[in-house]
């Protein structure tokens, strides 16, 4: 009988690992994709890391031509393969784009709700993100979509805007009075992250409550501790290979749960007295409840996951748009003059922020959407298909893992023309593609129906 149960646990582990991926590999090559030879069982890893290092260990120079620096492997890759090809993480097959008119061709016919998440990200990813929006497919996103869109209308996020307010302000206050006190030096980059992660833990689930503290510190570490336990994505067994940082990751994820939801409990079965807080957790339980009595339109457990997305998908992708802001206006004074007689004349000289004034930034947006395209803090998109893919000619097969290359196309001279590493701001100027040649070259916050967040409910 253990034999026997021995015997199917091979067949499924040589399913997964060697047959299924072959299977796909096979389809992709018969239908003209190439790409670096991949050895078992890691894949183009060893590659990638060997590339890495000599990159490293080159002296650098100063430039925004940061793909072929963070990623020297997909830059020598285009020029052996081009620019959608088969590169291998372990023993799973992605296909690689940088290409927007491929990209625009695969996604014409796919909604939203159609387009998978690799599953071997969502299992390396679980502590952080569970199942909530980032990670959910189908029918399951659509509703989770439906319950959280809500709580971004404009309103909900003027009464969260005070929250960022208090927050930014405090942490320049400090700043000017460290500068007062003769420090010259300030961490910007680890200042802004800790304030935007207390805005988040403020408008996901109200600091007030001492646990949401807590839960803030360990959605942190545990970020930090997958990190370091994530370097063999796709390998099988890969994260025994790191056991004491894998377990690490799990007994945290597992404490990050209990806490969230003790603070969802309570905050369930506290007597509601008219309008509910006004943080997500506080908007998302008034949406679950009708009149009193629970409607479910998100479990607990979802809640949770939900809570978790927000919190990882909100603080660093803004905290290091500000920091790459604040270092390019840096070396740019001609654009930080320009930004502060725009916020003079728009929300007026020392007043409080009014968020509602906050669209008449204009140029403020050329400079924002300036960093998304040349520090995009999302660099890469991931997908899974869940059908066989026709582009023009060729097949993506169903279950084929696709990986976008967002740096890469922020970066092509073909979309942008030569001055395609140049802080110019002024792309933007009566255009929201920045000049880019292609509609799905410039994609700072995703694509394919499953945009950001954030950016659907700023454009209710
Ligand atoms: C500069 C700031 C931000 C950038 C560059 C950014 C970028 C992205 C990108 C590239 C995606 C992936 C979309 C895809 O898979 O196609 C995404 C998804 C998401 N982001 Fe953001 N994001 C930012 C800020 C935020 C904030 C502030 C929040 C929350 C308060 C947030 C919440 C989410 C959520 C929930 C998703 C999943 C959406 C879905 O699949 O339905 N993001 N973001």
């Amino acid at each position: 009988m253990v034999a026997f149960l021995l015997l199917i646990l091979l067949g499924k582990l040589l399913f997964s690992w060697r047959f299924f991926p072959n299977l796909v590999y096979k389809k992709l090559k018969s239908n003209g994709f190439s790409g670096p030879q991949p050895n078992f069982p890691f894949g183009n890893l060893d590659d990638m890391k060997k590339q890495k290092k000599l990159d490293s260990s080159a002296n650098l120079v100063i430039s925004h031509d940061i793909h072929s620096t963070a990623f020297p492997f997909f830059a020598q890759w285009q020029k052996l393969h081009g620019k959608v090809f088969i590169y291998w993480l372990g023993t799973e097959p992605f296909l690689y784009i940088a290409d927007p008119e491929f990209l625009k061709k695969m996604s014409a016919d796919i909604k939203g709700k159609s387009w998978g998440k690799p599953n071997v990200f969502k299992l390396d990813r679980k502590p952080m993100f569970g199942n909530g929006l980032l990670m959910v497919e189908g029918e399951d996103w659509v509703r989770h979509r439906h319950a959280i869109t809500p709580a971004f209308s404009p309103a909900n996020l003027k009464a969260m805007a005070s929250l960022m307010v208090d927050s930014a302000t405090n942490m320049l206050d400090k700043w000017a009075s460290l500068i007062d006190s003769g420090h010259h030096e300030i961490n910007v980059e680890s200042e802004i992250i800790g304030t935007a992660g207390e805005i988040i833990a403020k408008t996901s689930f109200g600091i007030n409550y001492e646990n949401g503290r807590k839960v803030f510190e360990k959605l942190r570490t545990v970020q930090i501790t997958l990190f370091k336990s994530n370097r063999y994505v796709g390998v099988p067994f890969g994260k025994f290979l790191n056991p004491k940082q894998f377990l690490k990751a799990k007994k945290l994820g597992k404490e990050i749960d209990t806490l969230l939801r003790s603070i969802i409990t309570d905050r369930s079965n506290k007597p509601r007295s008219g309008k509910p807080e006004q943080d997500l957790l506080g908007l998302l339980l008034a949406e679950n409840t009708v009149e009193g009595r629970r409607k479910r339109t998100l479990t607990t457990k979802e809640l949770v996951d939900e809570c978790k997305t927000f919190f990882f998908g909100g603080h660093e992708t803004t905290a290091l748009a500000l920091t790459w802001t604040l270092l390019l206006l840096a070396i740019h004074p001609e654009w930080q003059k320009e930004l502060r007689e725009e916020i003079k004349e728009v929300i007026g000289d020392g007043e409080i922020v009014d968020a509602t004034k906050l669209g008449g930034l204009v140029k403020m947006g050329w400079v924002m959407n300036e960093v998304l395209r040349l520090y995009s803090p999302a660099p890469n998109v991931q997908r899974q298909a869940r059908q066989d893919i026709q582009v023009d000619n060729l097949v993506i097969p169903n279950g084929t893992n696709i990986w976008i290359d967002v740096v890469s196309m922020h970066h092509d001279e073909n979309l942008w023309g030569k001055d395609m590493n140049e802080f110019k701001p002024e792309r933007f100027k009566d255009d929201i593609f920045g000049g880019c040649n292609h509609k799905m070259g410039f994609l700072p916050f995703g694509f394919g129906g499953r945009i950001d967040a954030d950016d659907v409910a700023l454009t209710m």
